[in-house]
C-alpha cells in the first residue's frame, strides 16, 4: 500500500511516500526564516506559502520515489489541531488527488502523528505512555495502539516548546528558538537554584510552563547584557554560533543551562509519576520538536530505563514536523479498517479532533475500491 502523507499545520510544507510501513521519500520546505523576523509564525503568510509549495513539493517527492500519482493507493492529511488557514490548504490538496485519482482519503490527528512516528524506525510496543512536547501542545497519553489515545495530563498554559521560544525571544533569538538555547547549553553544568521547577507540587500529570518562563524573564530583566543586542542571522546561529556570537557567553550558557534542566526535569517528574500510576506499559514514546532537545532526551531515557521500558524517541528529524509521521499514522489508521469520506473537517488549535472515520472491512479489493469506482 502507497500513502502519501500531506502536512500543512503549521510552518513546514511536507509531502512524503510510505510504502508498507516503511518510508520511500519525503520533500519538505521549511518557512522558518520567512516567520523569524516576526517572532512567530504569521497564519496568513504561512497559508500562501502552503499554497505556493504544495504543487512544487509533490512533483519533486513523485520524481524523488520514481512513481506517479495515480500509483496512490491512499492520502494521509495532518487534518489538525493546526492554524486552519494553513490546514484547509493540504485538506484541499488531499481531497482534489483523492477526487483525481480514486485514492482513499484518512485523516490524520497531528499530534497522534507526532506519537506514531518512531515506529517508522523501530516497532512500537503498545501499551505506551506517550509524551508529546512540541511548539503548540505538552499532552501526556497512555497510547494502547496506533489508534486508541487517552489524555492523561496537558498543558494548562504555554507549552514547552512555547516556553523554549519565548526565552529565546527574551534573549533576542529568532524563532523558533528552542534549538539555539539547546546548543547554547551544551556542556555546562546547571545552576539548580536560579530557576523553579515548575507546577510539580501537586498530584496531578498536567504542565504549566508560564511561571518558569516569567521567572527567566525577571532574572534577565536584572542582566540587561545577556540578550543579543541585534538579533543573529539564524545561519550564523548553526554550529556552535550561538555562543561564538554571545557577548557574555559563559554567563549566557549558564542560563540556558540551566533553563534546559528546568524544562527537562519537569517534564521528567509528570512521566515518571505517570509511569508509576499505568498499568501495563510496554515503552515509553517522545515525540514533538522538544523531543529534539538534548536534554529531554537523556530525561527520558533515562527514566524509562529505570521502569525497564524501551524509550522511543525519533531522531531529531522525524521529532519536528515532518509528513512521514502523517503518512505513517495515515497508514496504520487505513490498516485498522479506518477512512474518511470528501467531508472530513480540519480542526484549528484548541479543538479536540473528533474521532469521525469510518470503518471499512477490508477485502481482496482492500483500498482500491474508490479507485476502481473512479476508473469506471
Ligand atoms: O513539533 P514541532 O516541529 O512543531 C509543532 O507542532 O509545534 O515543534 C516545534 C518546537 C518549537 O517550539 C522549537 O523551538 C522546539 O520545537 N524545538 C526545540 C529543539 N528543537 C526544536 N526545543 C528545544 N530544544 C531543541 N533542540
Ligand atoms: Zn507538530
Amino acid at each position: 500500500m502507497l500513502v502519501l502523507g500531506v502536512e500543512t499545520s503549521c510552518d513546514e510544507t511536507g509531502v512524503a511516500l510510505v510504502r508498507d510501513g516503511c518510508f520511500l521519500a519525503e520533500s519538505l520546505a521549511s518557512q522558518t526564516d520567512i516567520h523569524a523576523v516576526f517572532g512567530g509564525v504569521v497564519p496568513e503568510i504561512a497559508s500562501r506559502e502552503h499554497q505556493r509549495m504544495l504543487p512544487i513539493l509533490f512533483a519533486d517527492l513523485l520524481a524523488k520515489a520514481a512513481v506517479t500519482a495515480q500509483d496512490i493507493d491512499a492520502v494521509a492529511v495532518a487534518r489538525g489541531p493546526g492554524l486552519l488557514g494553513s490546514l484547509l490548504v493540504g485538506m484541499s490538496f488531499a481531497k482534489g488527488l483523492c477526487l483525481a485519482t480514486g485514492a482513499a482519503l484518512i485523516g490524520v490527528d497531528h499530534l497522534h502523528a507526532h506519537l506514531l512516528a518512531p515506529g517508522l524506525e523501530d516497532e512500537l510496543r503498545f501499551p505506551a505512555l506517550g509524551l508529546l512536547v512540541s511548539g503548540g501542545h505538552t499532552h501526556i497519553y497512555r497510547m494502547d495502539s496506533p489508534t486508541e489515545f487517552r489524555l492523561l495530563g496537558r498543558t494548562l498554559d504555554d507549552a514547552a516548546g512555547e516556553a523554549f521560544d519565548k526565552v529565546a525571544k527574551l534573549l533576542n533569538l529568532p524563532y523558533p528558538g528552542g534549538r539555539y538555547l539547546d546548543d547554547l547549553s551544551q556542556g555546562v553544568e546547571p545552576d539548580k537554584t536560579l530557576f523553579p521547577l515548575a507546577y510539580v507540587h501537586n498530584d496531578n500529570l498536567d504542565f504549566s510552563f508560564s511561571g518558569l518562563k516569567t521567572a527567566v524573564a525577571e532574572y534577565l530583566s536584572k542582566r540587561p547584557h545577556l540578550p543579543y543586542a541585534a538579533m543573529p542571522e539564524a545561519d550564523a546561529l548553526r554550529n556552535g554560533g550561538a555562543l561564538a556570537l554571545a557577548a557574555h557567553p559563559q554567563e549566557l550558557a549558564l542560563v540556558a543551562a540551566s533553563f534546559n534542566r528546568a524544562v527537562a526535569e519537569t517534564l521528567r517528574i509528570k512521566v515518571e509519576r505517570a509511569l508509576g500510576r499505568e498499568e501495563g506499559l510496554r515503552s515509553l514514546v517522545v515525540a514533538g520538536g522538544v523531543a529534539a532537545n538534548s536534554h529531554v532526551r537523556a530525561a527520558m531515557a533515562q527514566v524509562a530505563g529505570m521502569h525497564g521500558l524501551a524509550a522511543c524517541i525519533p531522531r531529531p528529524a522525524l521529532c519536528t514536523d515532518n509528513a512521514a509521521m502523517i503518512a505513517h499514522a495515515g497508514a496504520l489508521a487505513l490498516l485498522a479498517g479506518y477512512r474518511h469520506d470528501l467531508g472530513l473537517e480540519s480542526v484549528p488549535r484548541g479543538r479536540a479532533v473528533p474521532r469521525d472515520w469510518h470503518r471499512i472491512t477490508p477485502n481482496a479489493e482492500g483500498l482500491r475500491l474508490d479507485r476502481t469506482r473512479a476508473e469506471n
